[in-house]
């Protein structure tokens, strides 16, 4: 099969976050695009199709709509939309194992899902233990899978993550100790990596792997912005309190479980070789230093 000449690659989410970078990605490589949307005539819906996007409309619950989207298409791509309650993380399983079966039933020769670190595994993060339970299923559907797993996103550092600029030195404070790394990765490169496994051109042994393109801790991290700035920086480890929600807690818990198992970045960057480590997506963004909050 040679996708990107002939083939339809179906993708799940084409107006998120993800979504979009697999779309990006898939465009980028010529390849031919069919979103699966609830909303065809919202903005982003609109935005995908002028740039040469099929949409296909689809219903969660709806199988009729949800076969019909996935027929005839060479694979597809889905992730699970974000959960921050367990009433969450059952519409979250819900989503996924639906969109399993409409795979099956329409017989996508391979599906990619793009779940989350440690989804080999239950946790105990309600969060990702969903999307373990989509793994399983999907495993057990007999479709040809591949997981793609990342981890956190960047993007989190230029919004809920975002350090600060406090007496001329840039402070970032996480709840995480400071003798943690942090696996981290750009959505870009998700989408990227998810696109070549989608097209055929990378291998995965095992059929999953872990999406990351840089380890570190919260001092290394904020020397990173400090360097971008030319600014000193220091790092502050806050108490798991913080967070608003027990899905929060249970995964920055998990974060320090993860650092016990190095990532192979190598492997990552096998796929594509691009992928950027944080001072290059920092550079990426164009990021500059927020205003000084000057203590009196
Ligand atoms: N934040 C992190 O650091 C991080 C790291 C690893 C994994 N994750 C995981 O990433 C996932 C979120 O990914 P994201 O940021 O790409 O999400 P996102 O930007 O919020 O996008 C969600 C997508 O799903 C679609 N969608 C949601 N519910 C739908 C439904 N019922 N029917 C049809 N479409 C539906 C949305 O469509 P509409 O445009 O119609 O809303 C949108 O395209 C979560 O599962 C999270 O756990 C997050």
């Amino acid at each position: 099969m040679d996708t990107q000449e002939n083939g339809t690659i179906a993708v799940f989410g084409g107006t998120g976050q993800q979504g979009g970078a697999v779309v990006d990605a898939l465009l980028a490589r010529g390849a031919r695009v069919r979103a699966l949307v609830r909303t065809p005539e919202s903005d982003r819906a609109r935005a995908l199709a002028a740039r040469g996007v099929e949409l296909s409309a689809i219903r969660i619950g709806d199988a009729t709509s949800t076969v019909a989207a996935l027929e005839a298409v060479d694979a597809f791509s889905f992730m699970t939309p974000e959960a921050n309650s367990l009433e969450d993380v059952e519409e979250e399983v819900r989503v996924g194992t639906a969109l399993v079966d409409a795979a099956a039933a329409a017989r996508v020769p391979h599906v990619v899902f793009t779940s989350v670190f440690g989804a080999d595994r239950e946790t105990g993060v309600p969060h990702h233990d969903s999307k373990h339970r989509i793994e399983e299923y999907l495993k057990l559907s007999g479709l040809r899978a591949t997981m793609v797993r990342p981890t956190a996103f960047m993007e989190n550092f230029a919004t809920v993550m975002a350090p600060s600029l406090e007496d001329g030195t840039i402070v970032l404070r996480l709840p995480l100790p400071d003798d943690i790394a942090l696996k981290m990765v750009s959505i870009k490169n998700i989408g990227q990596v998810a696109a070549s496994i989608l097209l055929g051109t990378a291998e995965v042994p095992g059929g999953a792997v872990e999406v990351v393109g840089d380890e570190l801790t919260g001092s290394q991290i904020a020397a990173a912005f400090g360097a971008r700035a030319g600014l000193p920086a220091r790092y502050e480890t806050l108490p798991l309190s913080v967070l608003g929600n027990d899905l929060d807690k249970a995964m920055f818990r998990e974060f320090a479980t993860a650092s016990e198992h190095p990532s192979d970045l190598a492997a990552v960057r096998a796929i594509e070789p691009a992928t950027w480590d944080l001072a290059e997506w920092i550079r990426s963004t164009g990021w500059t230093a927020p205003a000084d909050r000057v203590r009196s």
